[in-house]
């Protein structure tokens, strides 16, 4: 057995935690009671020894009295007292940015579970490392508790990735399953999320498609080797989702997830993310309530399926836990899987035909001919309709301007672009013959 007490090994690595939220607090608790469990294996102590956050006697239920305070993180980040230094307080700027930059240009490693951040930032705070030789940990970033950084990183880092989806947002997951089991508002549910301590401080980053967005645009870039591009992504959250939807989806035989996705073309990338139709028996579709799934197309091991929990205190401090951890045995990787230098300008696909149709949802005036000239100008676009529902079930009670009832009416097309969807839902609005915005969601074959 290796002999850690004669060496550096054996000294102590002092931690200073920044944002003692959900996921500091958790953090600090973790290491303050495993200290022992986790010292055995690493043979190194690993001691948070200050911690910085906005309010001193708010009550966290962890005991920060022996720690040393400071107000500003950038301190903190700068002091002498610590080895490592732990983001945990959120937002893309702001001290965030300025306490990571600081610690970084003084060589010392970071850990940051800080996604808005990695996406505005992440390929200047990785050329900061490399400079400095500091490492940057961002394992809590994306996915919470699965290791999804580390495995793009290490494990399949020869591997070549053709495409990257899944669910990357417990809040927005949690909301769609609880609305599919019980007949709840999205209000509601999304309160739920956020006593869990699931949502993000802003929760219309979660609902809005945000957080996922940000999320996918570091894993693209781990995947294909170009620089961050979360602008170049097309983004459209769960808000707009109503039970109609919801109950049509899983009488078709679908489930209805937020998804996030990247593809690599020989012509560039493609990322969106959105609501979306997925086959009742795909994996991603039993992947419910607060839990993530990242899949994963590579070339020799085909398809790759991590799935676990993706938001809360406990698995997102886990994955900060991991990051430590490997910082502390002294692994060194590039933050973004390849030297920054080596990262390709992002080149963004072109637009193509989707393969999997389309799913829509208009309040239709309740007037003779009505279906008839929606159908004829979705012809007129050459989209071909695999299928009309119209149930008393879905009905919403609305009015067109002239006070002529309406009636819900469900299509799905076969395959098309979306551009010519959306450009024939905007001359059927023209023509008066809808109320009220379409609904449109993707159908993915999975
Ligand atoms: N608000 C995020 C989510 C937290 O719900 O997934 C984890 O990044």
């Amino acid at each position: 057995m290796q002999d850690f007490s004669d060496s550096v090994a054996a000294t102590p690595l002092r931690i200073g935690v920044a944002g003692l939220g959900n996921v500091g607090a958790t953090l600090v608790r973790i290491l303050q009671k495993d200290g022992v469990e986790l010292t055995k294996k690493l043979g190194r102590q690993i001691v948070v020894t200050a911690v910085a956050a906005r309010s001193r006697s708010r009550d966290r239920g962890i005991d920060i009295a022996g720690l040393e305070w400071f107000d500003d993180p950038v301190a903190l980040a700068k002091s002498d007292g610590i080895d490592l230094f732990v983001e945990l307080i959120g937002g893309e700027d702001g001290p965030a940015f300025a306490a990571v930059k600081a610690a970084l240009e003084m060589g010392r490693p970071v850990v940051t579970a800080n996604k808005a951040l990695l996406a505005k930032h992440g390929v200047a705070l990785a050329r900061m490392a490399e400079e400095s030789g500091a490492q940057l940990g961002f394992e809590a970033a994306v996915a919470g508790g699965i290791p999804v950084i580390k495995t793009l990183r290490e494990g399949l880092g020869s591997a070549r990735i053709a495409r990257v989806y899944g669910i990357m947002n417990g809040t927005c997951n949690y909301i769609l399953t609880r609305m599919g089991q019980e007949d709840i508002s999205f209000a509601e549910c999304l309160k739920d999320a956020q006593a869990l301590g699931y949502a993000e401080a802003d929760p219309s980053f979660d609902v809005d498609g945000f957080d996922t967005a940000h999320k996918l645009s570091i894993l693209a870039t781990l995947c294909f080797g170009y620089e961050i591009a979360p602008d170049k992504i097309h983004v459209e959250g769960i808000s707009k989702i109503t039970q109609a939807d919801i109950k049509v989806a899983a009488d078709l035989g679908y489930k209805i997830k937020l998804l996030g996705m990247a593809q690599r073309y020989e012509d560039g990338i493609e990322q969106r993310v959105h609501p979306t139709f997925v086959p009742k028996g795909s994996a991603v579709a039993g992947v419910d309530g607060v839990m993530n799934a990242v899949a994963l197309e590579t070339d020799h091991v085909h398809e790759l399926l991590l799935a676990g929990p993706g938001a809360g205190g406990p698995p997102t401090a886990s994955s900060v836990l991991s990051d430590i951890l490997d910082i502390a045995r002294g692994t060194r990787v590039p933050p973004l899987g390849v030297p920054s230098q080596e990262l390709l300008p992002y080149k963004q696909a072109p637009l193509r035909a989707h393969d999997g149709g389309f799913y829509i949802r208009l309040n239709a005036k309740d007037v003779p001919g009505a279906l008839a000239a929606i159908a004829a100008r979705m012809g007129e676009r050459g989209i071909s309709i695999e299928s009309v529902i119209q149930r008393p079930d879905l009905h919403v009670k609305a009015n067109a301007a002239d006070g002529q009832p309406t009636r819900t009416v469900v299509l799905l097309t076969q395959q098309t672009l979306e551009t010519t969807v959306r450009e024939s839902l905007a001359q059927i609005a023209a023509d008066g013959f809808i109320v009220g915005e379409p609904q449109l969601i993707r159908i993915e074959l999975l």
